[in-house]
């Protein structure tokens, strides 16, 4: 017996396995309830006195080195499954790699830029630390202009003034300066108001202004482009222009675009009327084009302003426009799939 158990002590010192498999199957027949061993141990009892203490010590030596042969073999397959490369478990999913998305303000003003270069129109870009004469006086905004009071407008400085633009007009006042007609740009970009900020108003907010000149322009132009913009923004055609002031313009106007009533989600965006305002636009005034240097008697022609957060806040049916400045990754994420 004490012969047949050094025997099994010899296999199990030569035992190897390549799985896990088979380590588990050697672990059943010499470790596992019905396994060998403790057959072995059953058998103490019927062994003579003088020899138990020799067949001990063998069943011993034999349970311990099924122990470690198991233990050892455990070790080495999982070394071996770390060995198999850089590549690893060529089976196991992927790390996912997070695609980022882009801002909605961005997609919608990108869009809107891409609808006006179709026909014709550049990018001009300016700073948002402005002076009095490209944000006001240019722009023909009087002295006594609501605009002008510290409680519409952030002053960085006084006397000189300085401060943060209002309005992207500023940009098409540089264009002028720098470019002879004829022009045609659209101007996107940050501007600030000191208003209370809630659902509906930021004191910071994005603007894409336009400005179209050249000998002839006539309200007409102006009207044909604008609705060549809504029906590529929007797919809506039907716009109406409500007679409207602005200090620039001559004459100027406020752009509705005829959204329809057929949600209750356009009842409540139209406030039952199914038109929505969109944008402010008018015939640049003469004084205008006089301080910018371009001869008003030559030269006439058309601008317009919209809000962009408005805009995107419509097309994507956000319901507060401070959702748009928090950065909140589970707001900016439903975006990816946009481009
Ligand atoms: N600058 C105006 C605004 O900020 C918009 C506008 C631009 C209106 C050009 C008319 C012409 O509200």
């Amino acid at each position: 017996m004490i012969k047949t158990i050094k025997e099994h002590i010899l296999e199990v010192e030569n035992f190897t396995a390549n799985d896990k498999e088979s380590v588990e199957a050697f672990r059943i027949k010499y470790l596992g309830k019905k396994g060998l061993l403790n057959d072995f141990f059953a058998e103490f009892k019927n062994v003579p006195n003088e020899q138990k203490k020799e067949f001990g010590q063998s069943i011993n030596q034999l349970k311990q080195t099924a122990l470690n042969k198991v233990d050892s073999l455990h070790k080495s397959l999982e070394n071996n499954a770390e060995q198999v490369g850089v590549f690893g478990d060529l089976t196991r999913p992927g790390n996912p790699i997070e695609l980022g998305a882009r801002h909605p303000i961005s997609i919608v003003k990108n869009r809107i830029i891409e609808i006006f270069s179709r026909i014709g129109f550049n990018v001009s870009e300016g700073p948002e630390i402005e002076d009095d004469w490209h944000n006001f006086t240019a722009l023909n905004l009087p002295e006594y202009h609501p605009a002008r009071d510290m409680q519409d407008t952030f002053f960085v400085q006084t006397d000189p003034d300085v401060l943060l633009r209002t309005h992207t007009s500023s940009v098409q006042v540089r264009y002028m300066e720098n470019n002879q007609p004829p022009i045609r740009t659209i101007s996107p970009g940050r501007v600030y108001r000191n208003e209370a900020i809630s659902a509906r108003s930021h004191c910071f907010f994005h603007q894409v202004e336009g400005l179209y000149i050249d000998k002839d322009v006539s309200f007409a132009d102006l009207k044909q482009t604008l609705q060549y913009f809504t029906t590529e923004l929007f797919g809506k055609s039907k716009i109406r222009l409500r007679p409207s002031y602005f200090p620039f313009t001559e004459p100027s106007a406020e752009v509705d675009v005829y959204w329809g009533l057929e949600t209750e989600t356009d009842y409540k965006m139209t406030k039952g009327t199914g038109w929505l305002e969109i944008m402010g636009c008018g015939m640049v005034d003469p004084n205008v084009l006089k301080n910018c240097g371009i001869d008003s008697d030559e030269y006439s022609g058309f601008a317009f302003g919209m809000g962009i957060d408005r805009i995107a806040l419509l097309l994507h049916q956000i319901s507060d426009i401070r959702l748009l400045s928090e950065n909140d990754l589970r707001f900016l994420e439903q975006f990816r799939s946009v481009l």
